[in-house]
């Protein structure tokens, strides 16, 4: 299979590369370099561009050349749509646009999509299922939800078959130790945390003690990258086999709060980790979990790592690659 993939520089794109070279596919990497880096493109060919280079689009996306594109090219920071709304659209609304014309020229039919359980806003109950009502609350989740609308008039007009994976929260490494997270400036919770016991940075801020959770603190569902991978190689393989459009929301379905984070990575790391009192970071739910029944029906979905200590403790590897630190 030759596979189309934006943004496979970035986080969850580059474990996805590796991933469907090891599964014997054809993969080229069209990626900016705005937040990935090119040395974690470890298969494959890769292409320095950007979405709004339609002409360069239109060049690559050549009838016949590819059996599908997926999409992980975007800006993820909830704090920055709020403030910066206009780079949130032009790149997550508009350059997607762009992606799905030249698609539409070369006749390409098949789409995987990065969006986000903040797509759902402040949830009406948890965990949260597909028929949960999307209704969300910054630019950064309403710009994954207007794709997501596109994509439904696409399949209607076009005959455009796409899978949106919602992502609850992405974390963990290549178990391999070959790739791991590398945003800059970090905003993450866990490798925040794996910093502090690392000694790159002094302390860990928990930001809001007075939730309304059993320790006050802020649940997740972490993830782990390589079943995010897993569920992507799947809905691939359900569109190839001419399955329709279809939405998973995806995470384990287990909430961890972040004092339980940390006290993870306190017994995965064996270090002390400094912990800071802050207050609540603007947008931040109480709970988010995820109901990915769906996705385990209909995909045979079945995450591989789904114990939260193992995915810090993979987190905790790359750290210490990145870090130069030691066991
Ligand atoms: N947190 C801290 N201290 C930190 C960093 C985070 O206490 O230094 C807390 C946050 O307040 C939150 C939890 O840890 O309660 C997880 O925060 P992350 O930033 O790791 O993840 P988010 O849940 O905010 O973000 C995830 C994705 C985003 C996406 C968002 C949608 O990583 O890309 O879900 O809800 F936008």
């Amino acid at each position: 299979m030759n596979i189309f993939i934006v943004g496979g520089a970035g986080y969850i794109g580059s474990h996805m590369v590796k991933r469907l070279g090891q599964l014997g596919c054809a993969v080229t990497t069209l990626d900016n370099l705005s937040s990935g880096h090119r040395d974690a493109v470890l298969c494959g060919e890769f292409l320095h561009g950007d979405l709004a280079d339609t002409a360069l689009l239109a060049n690559l996306l050549q009838p016949g050349r590819f059996d599908a594109v997926m999409h992980f090219a975007s800006f993820i920071q909830v704090g920055e749509s709020v403030q910066q709304p206009a780079k949130y659209y032009a790149n997550n609304v508009t350059n997607t646009l762009h992606l799905l014309d030249a698609m539409r020229a070369a006749g390409v039919q098949r789409f995987i999509f990065s969006s986000t359980a903040a797509t759902f806003g402040e949830p009406q109950y948890t965990p949260i299922d597909e028929r949960h009502p999307q209704a969300p609350i910054n630019p950064y989740g309403r710009s994954k939800l207007m794709i997501e609308q596109v994509l439904e008039d696409y399949d209607r007009a076009y005959g455009l078959k796409s899978v949106c994976l919602r992502y609850f929260n992405a974390a963990g490494a290549d178990p391999q130790g070959e790739l791991g997270e590398r945003h800059d400036p970090e905003t993450h919770l866990i490798p925040l945390v794996l910093q502090a016991a690392s000694g790159r940075r002094a302390d860990i801020a928990v930001f809001g003690r007075d939730y309304d959770t059993p320790d006050g603190t802020c649940i997740r569902d972490y993830i782990h990258i390589n079943d995010l991978c897993e569920a992507h190689w799947l809905a691939l393989q359900s569109l190839m086999q001419g399955a329709g459009s279809q939405r998973y929301n995806l995470g384990n379905g287990a909430g961890f709060s972040v004092q339980e984070v940390i006290e993870a990575a306190q017994r995965v790391t064996g270090k002390p980790i400094a912990v800071r009192d802050a207050p609540r970071r603007d947008g931040d739910p109480a709970r988010l979990v995820a109901d990915a029944t769906l996705a385990r029906q209909q995909l045979g979905w079945a995450p591989q790592f789904p114990d939260l200590e193992t995915i810090v403790a993979h987190a905790w590897g790359w750290e210490q690659k990145t870090s130069g630190g030691k066991p």
